[in-house]
């Protein structure tokens, strides 16, 4: 993801600017499963890599204006697993809720990936999607360095992922939960993910290279993992140093 997140484009700026704001939170101390969770704060912030849409849209100011619903690294939400969605809850009203309140929070930041903890819910679903739109804001060279490609919106209750290569890439990314940073991760090039739609049909998706990223960066969040968790150190800054040369020792970016 070096050099994707460039000054805002005309159209990024639009995108990271919602017309209007989430209204307050309808998730309230409620309960799936048997288990509560805390209120939702109505004004925390997205989807993670806002900043994919184009550079300084995951920085503190924008994001945490513009993209309500997202809880912040230290929220111990964020740094402990989540709880299986039982298979008999899928079609209730709270877990439908919580996840057309993902699509949202997601759309609106706009990111292309979001878990539940980071909408302050302790439940594994993840939902995540790119369009040839968000895309098109991206060089052309980072597109194909990072394979990434279009995908419709995927809902994914209880996932279970596991990587089908050997084969690895390290890209910068971000994490609205984490705004303003980015650095380094290594991550599968290939993967497949099984769980649950949210009509509670079982399904399985394979993926690779972007897809596949977002996917293991979902899934990270529902074990309490951020990227900062596993993310080449050294290679951490401050969004707006995003472009500026790698500390000497550290990995080249690509496919290894
Ligand atoms: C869920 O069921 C509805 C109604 O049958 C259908 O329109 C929709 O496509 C289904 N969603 C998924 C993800 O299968």
């Amino acid at each position: 993801m070096v050099g994707l997140l460039r000054p805002l484009s005309a159209a990024a700026t639009l995108l990271l600017a919602p017309a209007t704001p989430l209204t307050g939170s309808s998730v309230s101390a409620s309960s799936v499963g048997g288990r509560r969770w805390r209120s939702v704060r109505a004004d925390a912030g997205g989807g993670w890599l806002s900043g994919l849409l184009g550079g300084k849209g995951g920085g503190a100011s924008t994001a945490m204006m513009v993209t309500p619903g997202t809880v912040k690294a230290g929220d111990p939400v964020l740094h402990e697993p989540a709880q299986e969605v039982a298979p008999g809850d899928v079609l209730s009203e709270k877990v439908q809720g919580v996840i057309d309140r993902m699509v949202d929070v997601m759309r609106r930041a706009p990111g292309v990936g979001l878990a539940a903890p980071q909408i302050g819910v302790p439940l594994r679903i993840i939902v995540l999607e790119d369009t040839q739109e968000y895309i098109s804001y991206a060089p052309k060279k980072d597109i194909e360095a990072q394979d990434r490609r279009p995908f419709d919106l995927l809902v994914i209750i209880n996932p279970k992922i596991k990587s089908t290569s050997k084969r690895t890439a390290l890209f910068f990314e971000g994490c609205l939960s984490v705004d303003g940073y980015r650095a380094v991760v290594e991550r599968h090039l290939d993967v497949e993910v099984s769980g649950l739609d949210r009509n509670g049909s079982t399904m399985k998706v394979r993926a690779s290279g972007w897809q596949a990223r977002i996917l293991q960066h979902e899934c990270d969040h529902l074990e309490g993992t951020l990227y900062v968790d596993k993310m080449v150190a050294r290679t951490f800054r401050v969004v707006e140093n995003l472009d500026l040369p790698l500390p000497t020792g550290c990995p080249q970016l690509g496919a290894r």
